[in-house]
């Protein structure tokens, strides 16, 4: 007796421009089962995110099976593997997933629990599938990379620039830094998103396409002590080298052949001995790193 079951799925076989009839393909592929730490997730709503932009990007090639797109999801728990202890079948849940793991845009979606959190309450499915690769990325570069403390008195003299904060990734760190009592300082080009900037709770804002130093100066600071890039990393580390603080920190989510202006000229950040650190929200469950469950307690603590 043959006991497979099928399910529906949304997937790519070929790189085409997203007008082509053939970019996305609505397929049937085999219903997965859960083992070890997996969950099997039946899906209510997943987001799109630049990371499916950039997978989606133009290759030559024709994948042999269809890839399945989508890294932040919301939904049901339908089925648990062996080893897992942290869900049930029922639980309502939402994540990102992992970037080496088919996504989640097909009806059930396997994930290790250690990187799911349980749903916010107070969000329905779509508002939930919204938050987790953003909120995650922000709150690893903002407390683990940059090792900005959560205690708000610690935080009370210390400033952060955020580059790019009218984002998605921005509009999340935005409110996190000044939850965690920073001044936050955004960077935003356009009326429409220096409001929005502002609506996240950023205490001022500058123009990302222009010098800082001077920008800074008008509003009455010479350094920050904090530096977060979630924009062109070569375009903007000039600018960064000249505000940071004397052994500050810099975290950037945007590696520098992301945007081929060129390349780091880290040097520019030796006199000052700053520390430079890297963010990318797929490590923990691309390396199946040991602490990789701080994803689940994370997301956890967002809910
Ligand atoms: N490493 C990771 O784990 C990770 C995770 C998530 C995202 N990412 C990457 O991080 C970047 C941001 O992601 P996102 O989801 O926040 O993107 P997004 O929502 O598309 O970001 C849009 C924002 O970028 C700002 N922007 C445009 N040009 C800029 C410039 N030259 N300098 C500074 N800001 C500029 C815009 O501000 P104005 O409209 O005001 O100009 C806009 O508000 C993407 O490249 C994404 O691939 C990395």
């Amino acid at each position: 007796m043959n006991s497979k079951q099928f399910m529906k799925a949304v997937g790519s076989t070929r790189y085409l421009p997203i007008t082509h009839p053939e970019s996305l393909l609505d397929l049937e592929i085999e219903k997965p089962v859960p083992t070890g730490h997996d969950i099997l997730v039946m899906i209510k709503a997943i987001s799109v995110n630049p990371a499916d932009l950039g997978v989606r990007e133009k290759h030559n090639y024709e994948e042999e099976s269809p890839k399945i797109l989508g890294w932040d999801a919301a939904g049901i728990v339908e089925q648990v593997g062996p080893e897992c202890e942290l869900f049930k079948p029922g639980d309502e849940v939402f994540y990102a997933g992992s970037a080496v793991r088919p996504g989640a845009n097909s009806e059930f979606h396997l994930v290790d629990e250690r990187i799911v959190g349980n749903k916010p309450k107070s969000l329905d499915f779509a508002q939930a599938a919204a938050l987790p690769l953003t909120s995650i990325t922000a709150w690893e570069g903002l407390f683990d990379c940059l090792e900005i403390s959560h205690n708000q008195e610690k935080n009370s003299d210390k400033s952060i620039l955020i580059i790019g904060a009218a984002g998605g990734v921005g509009s999340i760190t935005t409110q996190l830094a000044k939850l965690s009592g920073l001044t936050v300082i955004g960077t935003a080009s356009r009326p429409e998103s220096i409001q929005w900037t502002k609506d996240h709770g950023a205490d001022f804002t500058i123009n990302h396409n222009k010098s800082f130093v001077p920008q800074l100066k008008n509003i009455g600071f010479e350094t920050v002590d904090y530096i977060f890039c979630l924009n062109d990393t070569v375009q903007h580390l000039k600018n960064m080298s000249e505000v940071i603080i004397p052994r500050g920190k810099i975290c950037s989510i945007v590696p520098a052949n992301k945007t081929w202006t060129g390349s780091l000229e880290m040097d520019l950040l030796f006199s000052k001995s700053v520390t430079f650190v890297w963010e990318l929200m797929f490590t923990r469950s691309m390396f199946q790193t040991k602490d990789m469950i701080q994803q689940h307690h994370l997301l956890n603590k967002l809910s």
